[in-house]
């Protein structure tokens, strides 16, 4: 493997760019290739052999545009797939998952909220980090149910996604939370519209930047970090490419966005 090779980057749409954009910070030089399979979102009411099936089917092509490194930028994908992946290919993979960990070291009133997919709550994954820490803590979860479609939309902070998130937050909110993890690279979108609606106190907990650092490690590890200044980020999707080209927060002309029929 070439260290100019780029790094591949999946998610079920257009979330992961949130990760993508923590790994293009981190790692400037690095040629990324990012592809969301938005045609097929969301990943999370899907049963765990269907998202299985399409996380297989993001790998063999970001694996023929030549991937040094796969990074699952999709919690879902992640806690469904990731053990099948990391069996069936060589290439490294880098998951992503709700981070409890750092919510409930830090949480003061011992109690923290979980906001992800159904088919990440209900994976075998994550019930086995979340029972790790709800012997300390209370872990109250809910299904961002709908919220995926609406980001997919390009609706971040309309009335309709505002009054959801409200609605979703209050379980949490009655019972006392300090910390709100998203679990779900969808997300991070939605962060000014939280503000707005959590008590002041609640901190937000996502995980790009340790996706990311994570990313850099094994790249380092395998001698594989690039050395020279790359081409710039491709993105591909099999949805509208205005949807995907709106959410990347920079310039128009600092990144490629194209349609993909996979
Ligand atoms: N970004 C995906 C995740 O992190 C969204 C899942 C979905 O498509 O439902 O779980």
């Amino acid at each position: 493997m070439r260290k100019d090779n780029p790094i591949g980057i999946f998610d079920s749409g257009v979330g992961g760019t949130s990760i993508w954009k923590e790994i293009h910070n981190l790692l400037p030089l690095e040629h990324t290739v990012y592809l969301a399979d938005s045609a097929n979102a969301p990943y999370g009411e899907k049963p765990p052999e269907e998202i299985v099936r399409l996380s297989v089917k993001n790998t063999e092509w970001l694996l023929q545009m030549g991937a040094k490194i796969i990074v699952v930028a999709c919690n879902t994908a992640t806690t469904n797939a990731i053990s099948h992946l990391r069996s069936s290919y060589e290439v490294p993979f880098i998951g992503i998952e709700p981070a409890i960990k750092p919510a409930a070291l830090k949480s003061k009133t011992k109690c923290i909220g979980i906001l992800a997919t159904k088919g990440t709550l209900s994976s075998a994954l994550f019930a086995k980090t979340s029972d790790l820490y709800s012997r300390d803590n209370k872990i109250v979860e809910v299904v961002g149910k709908g919220l995926v479609e609406e980001i997919e939309k390009g609706e971040k902070d309309s009335p309709f996604v505002r009054e959801m998130l409200a609605e979703l937050l209050q379980p949490m909110i009655n019972a006392g939370m300090d910390h709100l993890v998203l679990g779900c690279s969808h997300y991070p979108y939605l962060i000014p519209t939280l503000e707005k609606i959590l008590p002041s106190h609640v901190q937000i907990i996502d995980s790009g930047m340790a996706v990311a650092k994570q990313t850099k490690v094994v790249l380092q590890s395998l001698d594989l970090l690039t050395q020279d200044q790359q081409q710039i980020p491709e993105f591909f999707t099999n949805g509208d490419p205005k949807i995907l080209q709106g959410i990347i927060p920079f310039p128009a002309d600092s990144f490629k966005v194209g349609f993909q029929n996979f």
